[in-house]
Parts: structure tokens; C-alpha cells; sequence
């Protein structure tokens, strides 16, 4: 073997698309137009292609794709937003930032998204209670996998609730015949350099087939103008997406489907090697299509197996090691320890394995078979 083992190996995608690439932000350097240059339509509407949503709107990372959206809908003091604990603190942080009242609901045992049937009782216990209004739900696609968004559809229709899709994980994931991007009204995505889909810095974007929502989008990330460049309409973000990072992500998005492919492979092949000693994720099938922004396993010995991965070189993350409605910021809107077991036991168990596209078989190997003599130890 004799190469480092990389978590994200961004420099062996670099190493494939290095001339485009260098070529893509040659030209940005020669027309200088830094802000909204022509790279960012060109790239918004590879984008929206490829996910078959009629809009993407590029802005500046995946929470404010995500607080736009919610900006848009003009949600506000007073409104219930209901989300799953076990996520990344952007997904609750936007919720704050328009002044509504966080709701963490437990995740499900097997896919780690929002467990439905949590957020029925979380969402009648708010109506009962009758001090918030419950407005929207923000559904995040942990690790690649998408959420259940017909399901979710049916009991958001019920409770009039606009639902949000937090894709930052997995723009590229499958389910049915459609892509992430057109499951939800709405989606959020981030370019976070080691997502699936990253550029060379932060950027993010908003898919939607709603013409009028892609508007206020637009409007939103430029400081809520009007049509004239000084007419300001609303409140807003200085929010875009650089034309750079548009550069990088273009030749990026050209090889997209190939990566996730070769993500894929490696996927199967982790489960294929250890799903009799570790839980692995759910298998990809015709239907439901993981990103693989993360490979996770699920142990109860997460420690010892983290640390003889490391003195051989393999490194491993934990994501996340404490549920949101038990972080120190956000305490104060859940109920405290034992109040959503899910989420807390993942939060015991998880951890994620190397994973990008240009990971080998005998690299793959190497990381099983040192799971497999750890857990075999004692
Ligand atoms: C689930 C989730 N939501 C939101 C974000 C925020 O994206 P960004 O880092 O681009 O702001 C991330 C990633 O960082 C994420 O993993």
C-alpha cells in the first residue's frame, strides 16, 4: 500500500480534473467578473439539471441555503420548526437566526433521519400545548441517504407545514425515479469542500421547481433587492455564490456521476467485508440511492477500534458525538437526557470510516480486516 489514507482524499479528484479546473479559474481571473460572473447561471443551471429541479440558486454555504429558505418563508417569533436531533448544528441553527422555536425530534434506528412517526407526536404535543404554531420541518438526508419524502409529504399536507430538505449531504442521492434536489418543495445543499459535491472553500445552493420561491432566493442572497439594483424589498443576506467556487464546481459536477458510482462500490464493498461484526448502513437498492457522503458503523467498542485504526494510519470521525437537543446552546428547548434515545445511542455508537470515491479494494481491505481483529481482541 505505502499512501496515506485519507478520511476525504480531495487530492486524488484534484489530480483528475487538475487542467479543467486550473483552465475554469483562469478564465474567472481573465474576465474578473468575481461576483455573479457568468460561471455561477452556467453552473446553477448544470445544476438544477443534473437533480431535475427546475431552479438551483447559488449562495455563499449550506446553512444560509438553509436560513434562506426558511427567510422566504417568512417564518418567524412564534413559529414551531421541527427537525432531527441527530444532525449537524447548522440544521438547528438557522431556526434561531429567524427567532422560531427549535423542536428536536428522534431519528430512526436504521436510516438516522427523522423518524415520522416522532414528529406526529411532536407535532401534536405543540398543537396542544397551543403556544407555538407549528410552521415547518426541516428533513436532513444524514450521511447520503434521503429521507422518506412521500411520507413525509402526506403528514406535512396534514399539518400544513412547509417542509425543508437539508441535502447538504446528499445532493447526487436517488430515490425512485428522482433525485435530491426535486424530492422537496424546497433543498438545501452545501459544497462544503468534503461533501460529495464540494468546491475549494464554502458554497452552497437552493433547488426548487417554485419559480416565484427561486426569486426570492435570488433576492435574498443579494441583500433582498427588487429588479433595480437599489431597490431593496425585503430583508437580506449578502449571500452568493463566488464565481470561483462556481469555476471549481463545474468540471467537479462533469464527473459527479462517476464519483458517485465509485462511492457506491465502496460502500458495498465496506458492508460486503463487515456487516457480520459491525451495523452497517442500509444497503443502496434500486429505489433508494445513498450520496455516501459518510460511511458509518455502528459498535459498541467505538473507541478502541478508533484508535487501533489510527496507530495503522486509517482515520476515522465521529459524527456526532452529541445529539443537538443535548448540546449546552439548545438544551433549553428539549427535555434533557433519556428524551430521545435514538439519537443519543447513535451518538454513542457512530463512527464514520474513510470514504470518498478513490478509495482502493486493498485499502478497503486493510481497514476491515483491522475492524474485524479489533473487535475480535478480547
Ligand atoms: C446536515 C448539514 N446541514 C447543514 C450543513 C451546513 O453546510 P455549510 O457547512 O456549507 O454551511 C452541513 C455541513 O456542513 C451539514 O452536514
Amino acid at each position: 500500500m505505502g499512501h496515506d489514507i485519507r478520511f476525504v482524499d480531495l487530492k486524488a479528484q484534484y489530480r483528475r480534473l487538475e487542467e479543467e479546473i486550473g483552465a475554469r479559474m483562469q478564465q474567472v481571473l481573465e474576465h474578473g467578473q468575481f461576483i455573479m460572473g457568468p460561471e455561477v447561471p452556467e453552473f446553477e443551471a448544470a445544476l438544477a439539471a443534473f437533480a431535475g429541479a427546475k431552479h438551483a440558486v447559488g449562495v455563499a454555504n449550506g446553512t444560509d441555503a438553509l436560513h434562506i429558505a426558511l427567510m422566504a418563508e417568512e417564518i418567524g417569533p412564534g413559529d414551531a420548526v421541527f427537525l432531527p436531533s441527530f444532525t449537524f448544528t447548522a440544521t438547528a441553527e438557522v431556526v434561531l437566526h429567524c427567532h422560531a422555536t427549535p423542536v428536536f425530534c428522534d431519528v430512526d434506528p436504521t436510516t438516522f433521519n427523522l423518524d415520522l412517526e416522532d414528529l406526529e407526536r411532536k407535532v401534536d404535543a405543540v398543537v396542544a400545548a397551543g403556544k407555538l404554531t407549528p410552521r415547518a420541518v426541516i428533513a436532513v438526508d444524514l450521511f447520503g441517504l434521503p429521507v422518506d419524502y412521500a411520507a413525509l409529504a402526506e403528514i406535512a399536507a396534514r399539518f400544513d407545514l412547509f417542509v425543508l430538505g437539508d441535502a447538504a449531504q446528499s445532493y447526487g442521492a436517488e430515490c425512485g425515479d428522482r433525485k435530491v434536489g426535486a424530492l422537496a418543495p424546497v433543498t438545501a445543499t452545501s459544497f462544503f469542500p468534503a461533501k460529495p459535491l464540494g468546491c475549494y472553500g464554502d458554497g452552497g445552493a437552493l433547488l426548487t421547481d417554485d419559480g416565484s420561491r427561486a426569486d426570492i432566493f435570488r433576492s435574498i442572497r443579494a441583500h433582498g433587492k427588487g429588479t433595480a439594483k437599489y431597490d431593496i424589498t425585503r430583508i437580506g443576506l449578502n449571500s452568493r455564490l463566488d464565481t470561483l467556487q462556481a469555476a471549481v464546481l463545474i468540471p467537479k459536477l462533469g464527473i459527479f456521476s462517476d464519483e458517485l458510482e465509485k462511492r457506491r462500490r465502496v460502500a458495498a464493498m465496506y458492508t460486503d467485508r463487515i456487516d457480520d461484526i459491525a451495523r452497517t448502513p442500509l444497503r443502496d437498492s434500486n429505489t433508494l440511492k445513498s450520496a455516501w457522503a459518510q460511511y458509518s458503523i455502528l459498535v459498541d467498542r467505538r473507541d478502541d477500534i478508533a484508535s487501533r485504526l489510527k496507530e495503522h494510519g486509517v482515520p476515522t470521525a465521529i459524527y456526532y458525538p452529541k445529539p443537538m437537543h443535548l448540546q449546552p446552546a439548545y438544551r433549553h428547548f428539549g427535555e434533557g437526557e433519556g428524551s430521545l434515545p435514538i439519537s443519543e445511542r447513535l451518538s454513542d455508537e457512530v463512527l464514520c470510516l474513510p470514504m470518498h470515491p478513490y478509495l482502493d479494494t486493498e485499502t478497503v481491505d486493510k481497514i476491515c480486516d483491522l475492524i474485524r481483529s479489533s473487535l475480535q481482541s478480547d
